[in-house]
């Protein structure tokens, strides 16, 4: 479903990603992990469009998206849902405002739906019943971010990317989001790539674990595969993020 191929990308003379490799399988969940600087969020803009790489290919549905025009490109991300690292919240909006904006602006010249019902309801799902009327400002990190799902979530995506859904979650909020990514897969068949920095969460969550290092990946399978890599660099950081090596 997403086949990344030979990826390059540099800013200035700073290369980020080197010649990366990826494939997301279509209803599967992927977790990318990495060093903090790694490239992890650049790649991520890379699957939606937002980046354009210097070389290589970007397939998502049979599609090269890096070959789109703008237009094509803003229907083509209709199918997307992405949960920003830092939220990315509109902040003259409220939180119905920010989780309702997708919804409008979706069913554009078609009939609008039930707006208000499918924002309870998200807001429900990542735990936020009743702070409709606050504004983000009023927010803790942590909410702001469930904020930021519940709207990335409205349009049900058939692709869902989170960039570090559950930095700065307390645990009881990080295992109900990892239960919120799983649900979206389970039940609803989304095809999913998570960056994670939570070693814990990451195995709990994904088929597959990819890890960047030095702009490619050096190291990818099932959560089993991958614990079980003699790669140093996952060794080093699995270890510290406290998970033993079998
Ligand atoms: N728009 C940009 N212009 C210039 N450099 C950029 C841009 N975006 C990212 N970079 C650089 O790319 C590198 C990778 O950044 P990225 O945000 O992808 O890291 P990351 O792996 O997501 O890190 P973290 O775990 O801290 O979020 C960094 O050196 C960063 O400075
Ligand atoms: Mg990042």
């Amino acid at each position: 479903m997403i086949e990344i191929k030979a990826l390059n990308k540099s800013f200035g003379d700073n290369g980020v990603l080197k010649g990366l490799d990826l494939s997301a399988p279509e209803g599967k969940i992927t977790v990318v992990i990495g060093p903090s600087g790694s490239g992890k969020t650049v790649l991520l803009r890379h699957i939606i469009g937002l980046l354009k790489p210097d070389s290589g290919k970007v397939i998502v549905d049979g599609t090269d998206i890096s070959g789109l025009d703008q237009n094509m490109l803003t229907q083509f991300r209709r199918r997307f849902g992405m949960l920003f690292q830092n939220a990315a919240l509109f902040d003259s909006m409220n939180v119905y405002e920010n989780v309702a904006f997708p919804i409008i602006e979706g069913s554009r010249g078609g009939r609008l739906p039930d707006v208000h019902a499918i924002v309870s309801d998200k807001l429900r799902l990542v735990g936020l019943s009743g702070v409709e009327n606050k504004m983000p400002s009023e927010l803790s990190g942590g909410m702001r971010k469930r904020v930021g799902l519940a709207r990335a979530i409205a349009l049900k995506p058939s692709i869902m990317l989170y960039d570090e859904p559950t930095t700065g979650l307390d645990p009881v909020m990080t295992l109900a989001i990892d239960n919120l990514i799983l649900s979206m897969q389970q039940e609803l068949g989304v095809t999913s790539v998570v960056i994670s920095h939570d070693i814990d969460s990451a195995f709990r969550i994904a088929d597959q674990i990819a890890m960047i290092h030095d702009g490619r990946i050096v190291a990818s399978g099932s959560p089993a595969e991958f614990g079980r890599s003699k790669n140093p660099e996952v060794i080093d950081f699995l270890s510290a993020g406290g998970r033993k090596m079998s």
